[in-house]
């Protein structure tokens, strides 16, 4: 799946201020979610229908268990569906089907279990399907059958055995919901000219194809599908592969798909409006949304970057595109960012729109990024799937990290091979470095229950996932690194795997290029991905030392999750020298080693981890953190994570505050955006906690000292604020001298505000609404509701979080539950934006305490964004229990009590930084 609710840099770009909070915010919440997730094996959901398994006793008939049984394998199905796109009489969307599905016995059983979910079948005399032999075989008449809701199975009984290696069809009819609930065969409406409109979408990852009709319900029971829907006339139909042409209008039928998996079908009828291109190698392209939204040329920028971005992942695996056309469609309501169905990736509006007039140019990096990530699933993924869930980590982490690369070939002048490390990387350390993280990789039998499949989209899965993924691409080179994927990618094509598949490809490929490794592919990724967590590397530049030790972000917590690996790692280590300027490497296997290269000359400074491709942290004997402070002439991204690692270690209380701090004195030199974004988000847990005492003041004059010539620049290269700048950073970087600037009342700085370029639309509502009261708020939300652009939407959704009037902010936190003023889709993205405010963050957790049970059953069950409450960026719905309620505090609390026990230092760090020295 696409990645998600993605709210870190909507609400980062929003307000600084606000951005700041959400830091710590996300942080508290990602935090909640690791630990949710790491029990999750044991915590009974509330879900009635699916009691509490506390002690888990082994269940005793085969359709008590969660996994399919490798009795019987299905070859095809035929499919014909019917959604109504207005109620019945009963006020019910439904919709009507008939399948069959063939499938061949590989073990002789008398027992057929299907998938099936919600659905209401037609009985044929006294039993829910029909079966029959194929090729001579005859089937043996049924004994009983029924639905076994607790593991969603249609199940079957028979007389006698179907044997082995015979081929049999099961014919089912069925009606279903069309509910609007965002999962399986769902219905999402707009309205345009006024006119309500409804159409019928599908969302089957992980376990929803099931809700739409009866199927072999994982993604190694792969089968091509054959599919017709029935719609109404003036709609169209799509899916994943082209229709046949010159047929009735009313009945669409579809060529038969690849073979592969039921999360990856998609179907979608609608009144929508489309633009075409045919890509350098003969791939249909279209970009389908609203009429609306294509009449305005909101999809040209998605068509413009595909069918380029497309070319670059055909050469990037050496396979050409499996398929003959690619469309995308962007729905209104859509509970992940987007889903990367084989031939119909769907969207959320957000993430495939695109408008120059009023979108940022995060938005449009965005747009941008998530094409990309799915792009790369239509190999890795789609033509080769991980045999089950718990490979999850593989699929998302390796999407993520090459959609950096397709998206840097989409736009190559905007530096996305440097921002992988801030907006994925340094993230996920924060989530990985708590007491209570979780390992990558899960044991297939430990993922059994939908609800933990959902689970596993966090944080962890998309972003460590990449992150060692990229370190894993640089140590044995890119070029390498592709050989081997190729080979791993043709070699199981349209079939499954397990992740060690893709070590044995790579090791094949490391071997044949004489690459030296200290261990094996796998014996070096076994300690990253087998162990949650990663280390701090120390330094020693007078000696020579360097040794590791597990990172924890609060030293006191103790770990209980014991590692097969004592917490130790095999750490590739890039590190330069002043004097020495090419980059080197060195292997540190155990816990401490020596490198007498390391040892620092007169005037020598080390930097460590180049350019972050290592998923660790650095610390430096003082001498060389000395001579580190000084120095601007390191790699801009390790400027930017000198901060990052310095703040970091400091609230691991492994160095002093003071330190951390003084890494941001440079920065009235600095003018990049990767080592400024990375100082304000760490200075942020301050001004948040700082609000309303005297530190406050000291450190609003440090800001304003710091940031005016940043502002000066942008001045400068903006001639007077009358143009944008062109490099994409620097867009970034300017909203950030603009807030930074104006929270710290640096003069002149309301000056751009007669122009609102759309970067700084965000700031501008945020900041309107912040100043004003009730009329304000309530002309915001009429923009908002008459809104049809959806970034612009979003936009005036994130402001209208930004008033200080408790009573507004309660009226709007009620009415994201209500469905009727805020999309489901969007209801998590409200509250986290209302937690964000420093205002709203105790009535958001008052008001999520009082709802949670409707959180739970109305957003939390089906679609996965209300996961977004939890991993801030990501979506997953493993929250099950009442006791993430109680932690969800907690984990702020411990930030606030470390801010809290500097608080003296800092004050008078900020001090003595701005007073005039005598
Ligand atoms: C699918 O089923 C329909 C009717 O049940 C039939 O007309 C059609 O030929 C079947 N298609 C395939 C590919 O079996
Ligand atoms: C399925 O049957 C249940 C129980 O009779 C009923 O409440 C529900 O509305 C039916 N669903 C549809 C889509 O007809
Ligand atoms: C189109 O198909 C529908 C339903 O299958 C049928 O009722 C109608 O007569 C058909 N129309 C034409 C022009 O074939
Ligand atoms: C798409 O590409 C065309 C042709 O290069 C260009 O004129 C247009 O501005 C692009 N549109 C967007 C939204 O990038
Ligand atoms: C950190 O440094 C400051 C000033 O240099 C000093 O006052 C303070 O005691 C130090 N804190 C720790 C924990 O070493
Ligand atoms: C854009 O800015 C980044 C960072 O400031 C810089 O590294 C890059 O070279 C610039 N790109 C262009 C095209 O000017
Ligand atoms: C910007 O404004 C200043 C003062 O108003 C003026 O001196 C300067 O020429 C202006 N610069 C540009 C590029 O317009
Ligand atoms: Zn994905």
């Amino acid at each position: 799946m696409g990645k998600g609710f993605y709210i870190s840099k909507p609400v980062a770009i929003a307000c600084v201020v606000i951005a700041i909070a959400a830091v710590s915010t996300i942080i508290a919440l990602s935090v909640v979610y690791a630990q949710e997730k790491s029990k999750s094996e044991v915590i009974p959901t509330p879900d009635p229908s699916n009691p509490p398994s506390t002690t888990p006793s082994v269940p005793k008939e085969p359709w008590q268990h969660y996994r399919l049984p490798d009795s019987l394998l299905p070859v095809s199905y035929n499919v014909t569906l019917q959604p109504w796109l207005v109620p019945d009489a009963d006020g019910l969307y439904i919709f009507k089907g008939q399948s069959t599905v063939v499938f061949r016995c590989v073990k002789e059983t008398d027992l057929i279990l299907i998938h099936s979910n919600k659905l209401n079948f037609t009985f044929f005399g006294k039993y829910h399907a029909e079966l029959r032999g194929l090729n001579g075989a005859a089937a043996p008449p049924m004994t009983n059958s029924w639905l076994e809701v607790p593991t969603q199975y249609l199940v079957i009984q028979l007389s006698s055995m179907l044997k082995a290696e015979s081929m049999y069809e099961l014919y089912t009819e069925f009606v279903g919901e069309l509910a609007d609930d965002l999962g399986g065969f769902y219905r999402s409406e707009y309205t345009e000219d006024g006119v309500k409109k409804v159409l019928a979408t599908t969302q089957m990852q992980p376990t929803d194809a099931r809700k739409a009709f009866p199927c072999f319900d994982e993604p190694a029971m792969k089968a091509v599908f054959h599919l017709t829907l029935i719609h109404p006339h003036g709609t169209v139909a799509l899916s994943n592969s082209l229709n046949y042409e010159g047929q009735n209008l009313t009945q669409t039928s579809f060529r038969p798909t690849e073979v592969m998996s039921s999360y990856l079908l998609a179907f979608v009828v609608c009144e929508f409006d489309y633009i075409s291109s045919v890509s350098d190698t003969g791939v249909l392209i279209r970009i389908w949304a609203r009429r609306k939204a294509i009449a305005e040329g909101q999809g040209n920028y998605a068509l413009n970057k595909t069918g380029p971005i497309l070319s670059f992942f055909e050469d990037y695996y050496d396979i050409p595109y499996p398929l003959n056309k690619s469309d995308q469609i962007a729905l209104p309501d859509f509970s992940a960012g987007a889903m990367e169905n084989w031939g119909l990736i769907t969207y959320r509006e957000t993430a495939l729109l695109y408008n120059p007039s009023v979108s940022s140019n995060g938005d449009k990096e965005w747009v941008l990024t998530v094409i990309a990530h799915e792009l790369a699933h239509m190999w890795f993924g789609n033509l080769v799937t991980t045999r089950w869930w718990n490979d999850l980590w593989l699929n998302e982490g390796f999407a993520t990290y090459v959609s950096y690369l397709g998206a840097n070939y989409g736009e190559p002048t905007w530096n996305l091979k440097d921002l992988i490390v801030i907006n994925e990387i340094t993230g996920v350390m924060n989530v990985d470095a708590l007491a209570s993280s979780h390992p990558l990789s899960t044991k297939e039998e430990e993922i059994q229950r939908p609800e933990q499949i959902t689970a596993l989209f966090d944080s962890i899965t998309y972003s460590k996932g990449a992150a060692v993924l990229r370190m894993l691409s640089e140590f044995i080179t890119e070029e390498v690194f592709t050989k081997g994927l190729h080979s791993y990618l043709d070699e199981h094509k349209y079939s499954n795997t397990v992740y060690k598949d893709l070590w044995e490809h790579l090791q094949m490929a490391v071997d044949a290029a004489g690459i030296n490794l200290p261990e094996s592919v796998e014996v070096i990724m076994n300690r990253w991905i087998l162990q949650m967590g990663f280390p701090v590397v120390t330094i020693n530049t007078q000696t020579g030392t360097v040794t590791q030790k597990h990172f924890l972000l609060d030293p006191d917590s103790p770990v209980d999750r014991p590692s097969p690996f004592n917490y130790e790692w095999i750490v590739p280590i890039t590190w330069m020298k002043s004097s020495s300027a090419p980059e080197k490497q060195y292997w540190l296997v155990e816990k401490e080693g020596s490198n007498p290269e390391m040892i620092n000359g007169a005037n020598e400074w080390l930097v460590a981890n180049i350019n972050m491709k290592g998923f660790y942290r650095v610390n430096y004997d003082s001498e060389n953190w000395e001579r580190l402070l000084t120095k601007v002439d390191v790699p801009v991204i390790n400027r930017a994570q000198i901060i990052d690692d310095a703040f970091n270690l400091a609230r691991a209380k492994i160095v002093n505050i003071t330190l951390a701090l003084r890494t941001t004195t440079f920065l009235n030199k600095e003018v990049e955006y990767m080592p400024w974004e990375m100082a304000l988000s760490n200075l942020g847990y301050f001004y948040l906690m700082f609000d309303r005492s005297e530190v406050y003041g000291a450190m609003q004059a440090y800001l304003k000292k710091q940031v005016t010539p940043l502002f000066e620049h942008f001045k400068d290269i903006t001639a007077n604020w009358t143009k944008i700048p062109e490099n994409h950073t620097d867009q970034y970087n300017q909203v950030n001298a603009i807030s930074t600037a104006c929270i710290s009342e640096v003069k002149g700085c309301k000056e751009p505000h007669h122009w609102i370029p759309a970067n700084l639309r965000s700031t501008v509502y945020c900041n309107a609404i912040k100043a004003g009261g009730v009329e304000e708020w309530d002309f915001a939300w009429s923009m908002y509701k008459n809104a049809t652009i959806a970034a612009e939407a979003e936009k005036l959704m994130s402001a209208l979080s930004c008033t200080t009037q408790p009573w507004l902010l309660n009226r709007y936190l009620k009415y994201s539950l209500d469905p009727e003023k805020i999309r489901k889709q969007d209801a998590s993205y409200t509250i986290v934006s209302i937690a964000s405010n420093p205002i709203g963050q105790p009535l958001a957790w008052d008001f999520i305490r009082a709802n949670w049970d409707r959180i739970y059953n109305e957003y939390g069950g089906g679609g996965m964004s209300f996961g977004g409450l939890i991993s801030g960026y990501q979506q997953g719905t493993g929250i099950s229990n009442t006791n993430m309620l109680k932690q969800l505090g907690s984990a702020t609390a411990s930030l606030e009590q470390w801010v809290d026990e500097n608080k003296q230092v800092v004050f008078d760090w900020f001090l003595s930084e701005t007073s005039p020295s005598l």
